[in-house]
């Protein structure tokens, strides 16, 4: 399997979250975001454990694959993401970001996407410390930085945010390797600003494109921003 998502390559990338699409006509909301100007496709997996939530499984991973030019951006908030990792590749996913709070050991995880041919995320909450971060830096080609609390959309952008996408980004810096720094959570048009000047390149927006009228134009003021 070979992923889409490219290198970072100083680009702003934006990820519509398909958590906020109107589920009755998926396919026509993708078509929508897609013709819009998206870059990704923003995937939110949940367990009802790691969040008090559920979402979807690989099923709606294959589902989306060949439906769409998109890559898919796969976000696993789940207390075990390992089961999971053979099922959503062989389902397509382009990019499997686990979170670094999850119960199985996360360096073995990394392995196991990579061995599938597909890039590897890590993400994490609002109260981990970003230099939690540190020891596998060497394994990941993206990091999603929580901006709200996991688990559903629609919630308001954390003001603590900026600073610790700051921190990540001089993490990132430091290592010399050429990761992506996503962000997650209440990214709109007001909020975008801050969290491209603190350094990040890609950016999930579920409710902000979705509930939007003109997705292109929602789409394009989040990407002015920088
Ligand atoms: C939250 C999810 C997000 C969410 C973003 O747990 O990881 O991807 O769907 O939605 P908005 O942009 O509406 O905050
Ligand atoms: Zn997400």
């Amino acid at each position: 399997m070979t992923s889409k998502i490219p290198p970072a390559n100083g680009k702003i990338s934006i990820a519509p979250s398909i958590l906020s699409a109107d589920l009755w006509q998926l396919g026509e909301e993708v078509r929508r975001v897609e013709n819009a100007g998206a870059d990704w496709l923003h995937v939110d997996i949940m367990d009802g454990h790691f969040v008090p939530n559920l979402s979807f499984g690989p099923a709606l991973v294959r589902s989306l694959k060949g439906k769409t030019n998109l890559p898919l951006d796969v976000h696993l908030m789940v207390e075990h993401p390992a089961q999971f990792i053979k099922p959503f590749a062989q389902a397509g996913a382009d990019l499997l970001t686990i979170h670094l709070e999850a119960q199985d050991d996360v360096c073995e995880t990394f392995q196991q996407i990579r061995a599938l041919g597909v890039k590897t995320g890590v993400s994490i909450k609002p109260d981990t410390d970003v230099a939690a971060l540190k020891p596998v830096l060497e394994q990941v080609d993206l990091i999603l930085v929580m901006s709200v609390y996991p688990g559903f959309g629609g919630q308001s952008f954390l003001p603590c945010s900026p600073e610790r996408i700051k921190q990540v980004r001089q993490l990132i810096t430091a290592s010399q390797r050429n990761i992506w720094l996503e962000v997650d959570g209440g990214i709109n048009a007001q909020t975008a600003p801050q969290v491209i000047a603190a350094g990040a390149d890609a950016l999930v927006a579920g409710n902000a494109i979705f509930s939007a009228k003109d997705p292109a134009g929602a789409l394009n003021q989040i990407r002015q921003a920088s």
